[in-house]
Order: structure tokens, then C-alpha cells, then sequence
């Protein structure tokens, strides 16, 4: 059963809401902690940004939570950060089932370990028909590694060069069916796309604070979404005022 929302009083909501959950790390350091009590601290911080996004009324939210290059820091990291998938999925899967959050996983599942895998597959089935809030988490996951994925299966699909269109790609891409992200965030002040959602994010609007992930509560997301409504899309094109202001 999904909870009542209170949809903020926006001028726009982005439909859809990805996040680079960076500077755990850092968070950690700052206290002198190790680098697995951020990302656990990080973990404590999405769950009050994903009851935020049901609230608000946002409808997907797409997080970066381990990258293809992450393989690359040490292992004790690496493990931990696959066993906060696990709990993630053992402790808060009843209570994301009953906000009508549905999850979804983009990226390659193949080489995470298999109970791992299995614990995956099965929360996507369990949550399959809720529609609060669609949920893709990123785990192994690489913008250039979907983009490889997607011409592999076009290429395989046998289908010819002059039907591959802007559509067809996306419709190859682990997010097929998602609207590309309205909104990126990016805590902890990098400025980098870090391979995330490279396809999708060409006309995303960016908001970066310099904000660590655990410390990004609700009030600093409703700032994001605040500063999302004041912006232009203006996809390329020029606003219909400007337009007409010229042709006058
Ligand atoms: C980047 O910060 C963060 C990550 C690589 C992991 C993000 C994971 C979580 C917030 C936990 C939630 C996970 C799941 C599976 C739902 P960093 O470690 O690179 O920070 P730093 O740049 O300060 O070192």
C-alpha cells in the first residue's frame, strides 16, 4: 500500500531524479572513521532521501551505488559495499514495499556474487507492480558499458544501420522505458560525470553542492529540487518569449 504524498509546491518536479551519492569517503575521514562507516552513514542518508522522493512526489530516482571502476578499490571496500547491498535488501525491503517503492537494477548483474544476484532478482519481482516510486540502483554499473551492451544486442538483433535512431539506442539501454533524468545531483562538490548515465544526461539539469552524501538531508534536496524549478529547458532551442520578443 503506498502512503500519502505531499507533492511540493513547485512550479516544476523533475520526474526523475539521479544522484552521484559521492564523499562518504571523506565524511569518514573527517571523523576518523573508516571509509565502510561513510558508506553505512550514506546508506542511513538514502533511505530519508527515498521517503523524501515518495513524499514529494518524485517518480524514478536512479542511484550510483557501485560503478564498474569501483572493482579497482580495495577488496575489504569492495565487500562491504556489496554486503550493504544485502542488508539493504534484508532490513528495508518490506518497508520499501510498502511505501510502493519498486525496484529495478541497471548494470551488470553477471559478476556479482550469486546469493547476491538471487537476493536481487527476487526484490525485483517482489516489488514489480509498485508505481510510488521506480527505483534503479545502480550496482556495476558504466555509461560506457551500457552503451557497449546496447550495440552488442542491436548488432545482434540483426537490425539495419539506418533504423538505429536516438529512440532505438535508448530503447537498448538498462534504463529503457525510464525518461531520462530530469535532475543529477552530485554531492561533495566534484565536478565529473564519472561515467554515470552518459546517454541519458544530455539535456539533465546538474546541481552539485559541496554537501558529503550523508549529511545531504531532506532540506538540502528540497534546495535541489527548488533550484530545479527556476531553471530554463530549454533543450538546445530558444524559449518561445525570446522567439517572439526577435520576430517582433
Ligand atoms: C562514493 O563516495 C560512493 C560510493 C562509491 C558508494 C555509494 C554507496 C552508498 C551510499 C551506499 C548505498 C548502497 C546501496 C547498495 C543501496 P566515495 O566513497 O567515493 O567518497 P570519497 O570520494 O569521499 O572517497
Amino acid at each position: 500500500m503506498s502512503q500519502a504524498t505531499q507533492p511540493l509546491s513547485l512550479s516544476k518536479m523533475p520526474a526523475h531524479v539521479a544522484i552521484i551519492m559521492d564523499g562518504n569517503g571523506r565524511w569518514a575521514l573527517k571523523r576518523g572513521l573508516p571509509r565502510l562507516a561513510g558508506h553505512k552513514a550514506g546508506t542511513e542518508n538514502l533511505r530519508r532521501i527515498i521517503k523524501a522522493c515518495v513524499e514529494f512526489g518524485v517518480k524514478y530516482l536512479t542511484i550510483y551505488a557501485f560503478s564498474t571502476e569501483n572493482w579497482g578499490r580495495p577488496k575489504e571496500e569492495v565487500l562491504g559495499l556489496m554486503r550493504i547491498l544485502e542488508d539493504v535488501i534484508d532490513r528495508e525491503l518490506e518497508e520499501l514495499n510498502q511505501q510502493g517503492v519498486q525496484l529495478r537494477h541497471i548494470g551488470q548483474l553477471e559478476r556479482l556474487p550469486g546469493f547476491l544476484q538471487e537476493k536481487v532478482i527476487s526484490a525485483i519481482e517482489k516489488t514489480k507492480h509498485n508505481q510510488q516510486l521506480i527505483i534503479n540502483i545502480a550496482f556495476n554499473y558504466g555509461g560506457r558499458d551500457e552503451i557497449i551492451h546496447a550495440i552488442q544486442h542491436i548488432i545482434r538483433a540483426g537490425i539495419p544501420a539506418e533504423n538505429v535512431t536516438s529512440d532505438l539506442v535508448s530503447q537498448y539501454l538498462y534504463t529503457a522505458g525510464n525518461p531520462d533524468p530530469d535532475l543529477i545531483i552530485r554531492t561533495s562538490g566534484e565536478l565529473r560525470i564519472s561515467n554515470f548515465l552518459i546517454w541519458q544526461a544530455a539535456y539533465s539539469e546538474w546541481y552539485v553542492t559541496p554537501t558529503y552524501w550523508p549529511d545531504f538531508d531532506k532540506d538540502e534536496f528540497k534546495k535541489a529540487l527548488e533550484s530545479y524549478a527556476n531553471r530554463d529547458r530549454r533543450y538546445g532551442k530558444v524559449n518561445s518569449t525570446e522567439y517572439e520578443a526577435k520576430d517582433d
